[in-house]
């Protein structure tokens, strides 16, 4: 695997490539990777000739300076990772390489910016639309691969790919989770053990939840998450909403053949996780 920490080092190598005829796969990242991550890298393996992955800590996705301070750092281990996953290019920048000047777009996502992540964490897309685009016209793949555990993620970097009108196909992979279910994630090495416990009952909760939503509708998996999470008090709900699954829209009945997704943001502690289930 080649390890580079400029673009223009990765344009010259890839621009070769393409001349060959070769298909590109990026998987952009955060680091501190875990099998969730290394399935995108597998996905892409499957799809692409070449596979290229980005390790990057973006500051401006970050609205809480502890969050960003805090954020795992293992590159060494990450570097094994990718190395046997069979990654062939690894772009790990400075942030100069990144930001050569400070990055002042404004993208418009639309409601997406208003709802869920986008209510909660200001400014967290906008920062997202600025690294995912800076990394795909730099990397330009012909396909680009998110894990749906970022649902409304990867609808903003589809908005963001049609905007910029950049011909790359993102595509959308399923959620990794531990074997008791907890969604895999960076942020889980930072629970204690006994928070790590705690965090088990989300994924659980919340297909119980649907259940209840199947049978007696969407309030009553409302509730249900509510209570539940209301009695743990190293738990607090900052949401949980059942939406559209095509457009994300906040809905309290379900119309026949309607795609519905549950999704939650919970912090257990300090950490605030989250987490996705398709309803039906
Ligand atoms: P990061 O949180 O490192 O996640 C990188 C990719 O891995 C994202 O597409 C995310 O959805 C996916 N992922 C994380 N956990 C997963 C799991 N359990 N199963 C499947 N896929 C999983 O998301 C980001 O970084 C950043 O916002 C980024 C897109 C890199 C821009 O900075």
């Amino acid at each position: 695997m080649l390890v580079l920490n400029k673009i223009t080092e990765i344009k010259a190598i890839l621009a070769q490539e393409k001349l060959k005829g070769k298909t590109i796969g990026f998987v952009p990242t955060m680091g501190a990777l875990h099998q969730g991550h290394i399935s995108l890298i597998d996905y892409s393996k499957q799809q692409t000739d070449i596979t290229v992955c980005s390790i990057f800590v973006n500051p401006t996705q970050f609205n809480n300076q502890t969050d960003l301070v805090h954020y795992p750092r293992t590159p060494e281990a990450d570097i094994k990772l990718l190395e046997t996953a069979g990654c062939d290019i690894l772009y790990m920048p400075e942030i100069s390489d990144v930001y050569p000047e400070s990055d002042n777009r404004k993208f418009d996502f639309g409601y997406l910016d208003h709802i869920l992540e986008g209510a909660t964490r200001p400014g967290h897309f906008n920062g997202v639309g600025q690294v995912v685009s800076i990394l795909l016209e730099g990397v330009q793949p012909n396909k680009a691969f998110f894990g749906s555990k970022d649902y409304q993620q990867v609808m903003v970097v589809r908005s963001l790919v049609k905007q910029l009108s950049l011909s790359i196909e993102i595509v959308s992979c399923p959620i990794l989770r531990e074997p008791d279910g907890l969604a895999m994630s960076s942020r889980n090495t930072r629970l204690t053990a006994e928070e790590r416990q705690i965090s088990a009952h989300i994924p659980k909760w919340m297909q119980e939840a649907n259940q209840l939503i199947i049978e007696k509708g969407i309030e009553a998996g409302k509730q249900f998450i509510n209570e539940k999470v209301s009695k743990v008090p190293e738990m607090k709900l900052d949401y949980y909403e059942v939406c559209d699954a095509e457009t994300l829209e906040s809905i309290s009945d379900i119309k026949a053949n309607q795609k519905v997704v549950s999704l939650i943001a919970v912090f257990v502690g300090n950490i605030r996780l989250i987490d996705n289930w398709m309803v039906n």
